[in-house]
């Protein structure tokens, strides 16, 4: 493995971590303070598409080490599709089979993209699942009942749950963060579903420098961003720790949508819509902080929402056909 030449042996090579950071980009054009650096940790350029390969990959090999994978036997989760696309692809690669749990209301893209990975996926009904915009508790029931019937033929990382996905982020993400920053990082910009990111982040960047300022969003009630959830929504995610965070920022979560295509078309940024919510908290800390150094962590791109991108702002629908 040369991460100079990015000559691989396999897939699994390019996974994330303090030697292969995913890129820190900064922000120009959209950054409301002169003396305030500001950048986007971009997580869609992890192999798999989203924050979520760190996650599933220390589940999934925990998992193995453990014993739990194969002879026939392999994952089941619920998810509200990116970290089913890297369980998916990864158990693949390694042999395993993989079956999604997914609300109804997860975009077509991500439901699409879980077969086209390989996933088995089952598709729980909105009344069965009162979180549609996250993996839902109808789900998550779900998915347990198939690892209690089915054992000989499932393990349940859980992403709501599991240590593991703390543990990701406090062994790549926080090390990755302070060293591209020098140590220099004084906020932290996060977003809250499983809260591994935040949780395992937050520790490792807390016991370095414990002033750090962790700032987390959440979309406003009845949101439809895929991934997040709003402090109601928060019960089932057991790896939520607010002692970690120092601010949490509720906004309407239709700015997600706006702020993600003013990102790709002033920045460049391909950011989909929990990044723009991210980065509409930055910005508005930004403008009353002033100065520091701060880092978003922007969860995946946009690719997966056009649909929703087209509800929410409804020109992009004009012109397409001949
Ligand atoms: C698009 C997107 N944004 C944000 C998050 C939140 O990350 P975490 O689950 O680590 O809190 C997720 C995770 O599911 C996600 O898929």
């Amino acid at each position: 493995m040369n991460h100079q030449t990015r000559v691989y042996n396999s897939i699994f090579e390019m996974l994330p971590g303090e030697e292969n950071p995913s890129p820190l980009v900064r922000i120009n054009r959209m950054n409301p303070s002169p003396d305030f650096v500001l950048y986007a940790k971009l997580e869609w350029l992890n192999p798999f598409g989203s924050v979520k390969d760190r996650a599933a990959w220390e589940m999934l090999r925990d998992l193995e080490e453990r014993g739990e994978l194969g002879n026939g036997r392999g994952v089941v989760e619920p998810t509200s599709g990116n970290t089913g696309i890297s369980l998916a692809a990864m158990s693949r690669a390694r042999g395993y089979h993989m079956r999604a749990v997914v609300p109804n209301r997860v975009p077509l893209e991500k439901k699409v993209l879980l077969k086209i990975a390989g996933a088995d996926l089952d598709v729980v009904s909105d009344e069965l699942c009162p979180a549609p915009g996250a993996g839902g508790e109808g789900s998550i029931n779900l998915a347990k009942t198939y690892a209690k019937a089915q054992r000989h033929r499932y393990a349940l990382p859980n992403q709501y749950e599991n240590e593991m996905n703390v543990r990701a982020h406090y062994r790549t993400t926080g090390p990755e963060i302070w060293r591209q920053t020098e140590g220099r990082i004084t906020h932290l910009f996060v977003s809250l579903g499983t809260c591994g990111t935040v949780t395992g982040t937050s520790k490792f960047l807390r016991a370095k420098k414990p002033d750090i300022k962790v700032i987390a969003v959440q979309p406003s009630e009845g949101h439809d961003v895929p991934g997040l959830r709003n402090v109601s929504q928060l019960g089932v995610s057991k790896l939520f720790d607010p002692s970690l965070i120092d601010e949490i920022l509720e906004i309407d979560y239709k700015l997600a949508y706006r702020r993600a295509m003013e990102l790709f078309q002033n920045e460049g940024l391909r950011a989909g819509p929990s990044s723009g919510l991210i980065y509409e908290g930055a910005r508005r800390i930004i403008e009353r902080d002033k100065t520091g150094v701060g880092v978003m962590i922007f969860p995946d791109d946009i690719f997966k929402y056009t649909a929703n991108m087209v509800r929410h702002i409804p020109s992009l629908a004009e012109g397409l056909h001949a």
